[in-house]
């Protein structure tokens, strides 16, 4: 993976920082909202459980005010009459549940109960009690004794004839008998008195903690320190607690006042749901946030990829074109320079050509000069014959003399005008030629030499011109180059004979040179140019005939071979293209 810019990744933290921010902003929310819906439900549930309790001991506050008026507890001094009191007073504890029935003197000194034996200590020194002694009805709580059982008081005042207060009845309420009913199933609810006690709950390992005076949290009756802290949140207390497996780890706490019982109702609500709600719904939130800048980033760094995928292809691109320009500087360059180089082997093949030509005029020399040479001893032979003549009077022979010397100087003009020909520096292009001319030229250059050294000619000239592709002089070179070459090879041999002759294939012509010399020794090689079997330097050969003109015939569109005669002698075959109008149109 490639690393990402600088900016793309602040752009990333940022995002991430808001979605955090926004994470945490939804779960406050959420967690707030779910701690009103706690609070209305836990107030409701504290509101049960006080009205419950309230409503079961004022049952007990009744019973005390109503006994404390019955006529069975006056005249108590008689034993008869304190005997029956006391069976009343076993008979309504029986059907009412309480603990105990008591009534006592102003002094404290308990007259009849129900349970003899489970009178609370110093009756006269409690505040309920008292309380009652004054007309009022007293209320207290406190562990019963012998029983060590947790009891709700209530004293009622029982009135002389006269008025005057002589004692009071007291109902013992069992407060473990009424929690038992509403045990367990509620939220942990405790009640705790003026004094910091918590004397009632239906979470039986809370019983008797207390809360020192200015704290919050509740101490276990032992003195040990159990973990706790309370902080607010929103609205809310919000308490964390390590108080065992029954009570939860963090709660929500509600309190109200019970006046009637002098108590004040707690109650703790477990606030995991609504943390896990919240969370929930802080998670949803990000999940989609995160969902959401996923693809965002996704589709932009596929934007950004593409466009660095486009930027490297356009450097690409560039790096290309300036190649290929490169390149197609070069190869202009190149090609500017193989027209330099073809222009100069056009030039260096002219020459070569020309100086084939000069080489095979240096061959043909002295047959060319005895050719003229003759002639011109017989003009002169001719003419002082002629003189003579003249001055003898014989005009006839005279006149014979000079047609002589005519018919003489004709073929001398031949001569030299073929050489002429010959030594002319073609540079038309090819066209219309007529072979059978090019023959003859070739034959009357070569003539002088055939002659000198003895050699015989089969060659018979058609009768009507034969027309092909080619240069007049080029091609003549060519066929004096052929003879030339079978008359080199032919030295110092008994029959000496050349034979020419024209055939023809398709659209074709060819002429066959053959002779009756040794053949050629090496048929591969004869067209390199500068092969010789001649000796080198001499005048003999440079080695340039027969590859001067294989570049000739192949400038036709024609072509050269060479080989050995089955019968001996070498056979050179030159094809050549018959001349059409229309090529040429
Ligand atoms: N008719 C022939 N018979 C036998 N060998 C031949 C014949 N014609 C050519 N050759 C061989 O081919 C060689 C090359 O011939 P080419 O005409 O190219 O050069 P050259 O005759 O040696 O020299 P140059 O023609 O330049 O004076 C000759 O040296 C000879 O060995
Ligand atoms: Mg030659």
């Amino acid at each position: 993976m490639t690393r990402l810019p600088l900016q793309t990744r602040a752009i990333i933290l940022a995002f991430l920082l808001g979605v955090g921010g926004l994470t945490a902003g939804v779960w406050r929310y959420g967690y707030l909202q779910a701690l009103g819906q706690l609070e209305q439900r836990g107030e409701a549930d504290l509101a049960l459980a006080s009205d419950r309790l309230v409503r079961q001991l004022q049952l007990y506050q009744a019973l005390a005010v109503m006994t404390a008026d019955r006529p069975a507890l006056m005249g108590l001094d008689d034993p008869v009459r304190r005997a029956l009191a006391e069976a009343l007073l076993r008979q309504v504890a029986d059907k009412s549940g309480a603990l105990d029935l008591i009534y006592a003197d102003a002094a404290g000194h308990v007259v009849v109960a129900a349970n003899p034996g489970l009178t609370p200590k110093d009756l006269g020194q409690q505040a309920f009690f008292r309380r009652a002694l004054h007309g009022a009805l007293g209320r207290g709580h406190g562990v019963v004794g012998a029983l060590q059982r947790r009891a709700y008081y209530f004293a009622a005042p029982v009135f002389a004839p006269g008025g005057a207060v002589k004692g009071a009845l007291i109902a013992v309420a069992d407060l473990e008998g009424i929690e038992r009913s509403w045990r367990g199933n509620l939220p942990p609810v405790f009640f705790t008195d003026s004094s910091g006690l918590l004397f009632i709950s239906n979470r039986s390992d809370l019983l008797f903690w207390h809360r020192d005076p200015g704290q919050l949290g509740l101490t276990p009756p032992d003195g040990g320190t159990l973990d706790f802290a309370a902080r607010r949140v929103g609205t809310h207390d919000i308490w964390r607690l390590g108080w065992g497996q029954y009570l939860p780890e963090r709660a929500l706490h509600l309190s109200r006042d019970v006046p009637l019982v002098e108590m004040t109702g707690e109650i703790l609500i477990n606030v995991a749901p609504a943390r896990r709600l919240a969370g929930l719904q802080a998670a949803a939130v990000a999940a989609i946030c995160l969902a959401f800048g996923a693809l965002l980033f996704l589709a932009t760094e596929r934007r950004r990829t593409l466009a660095l995928a486009n930027a490297a292809l356009e450097v690409r691109v560039k790096d290309r074109t300036r190649a290929l320009s490169e390149t197609n500087e070069k190869l202009r360059q190149e090609v500017i320079e193989r027209e330099e180089a073809e222009a100069a082997l056009k030039q260096a093949q002219a020459d070569l050509v020309q100086a084939g030509k000069l080489s095979a005029l240096g061959q043909m020399s002295a047959g060319i000069s005895h050719e003229l040479n003759q002639p011109l001893m017989a003009i002169r032979q001719f003419a002082d014959n002629g003189a003579a003549f003249l001055s003898r009077g014989w005009t006839d022979r005279a006149g014979e003399n000079l047609e002589r010397i005519a018919d003489m100087a004709t073929r001398m003009d031949r001569i030299i005008r073929n050489l002429r020909a010959f030594a002319r520096n073609e540079r038309e292009p090819s066209g219309k030629v007529d072979l059978a001319g090019v023959l003859r030229q070739a034959v009357e250059l070569t003539e002088a030499r055939l002659k000198a050294d003895g050699v015989r000619l089969d060659w018979i000239p058609p009768a009507a011109p034969i027309y092909v592709w080619g240069g007049e002089v080029r091609l003549a070179q060519v066929f004096v180059n052929l003879i030339n070459n079978a008359v080199d090879a032919m030295g110092g041999r008994d029959d000496k004979l050349i034979g020419i002759e024209i055939g023809e294939q398709g659209a074709r012509l060819m002429v066959r040179v053959t002779d009756t010399g040794p053949g050629i020794a090496d048929p591969e090689k004869i067209f390199e140019p500068f092969y010789t079997t001649k000796e080198v330097g001499g005048d003999e050969g440079m080695g340039l005939g027969l590859s001067i003109s294989y570049g000739l015939v192949q400038s036709f569109g024609g072509n050269i071979r060479g080989a050995n005669a089955p019968g001996g002698g070498a056979v050179f075959t030159v094809e050549l293209e018959r001349w059409q109008a229309e090529r040429a149109a």
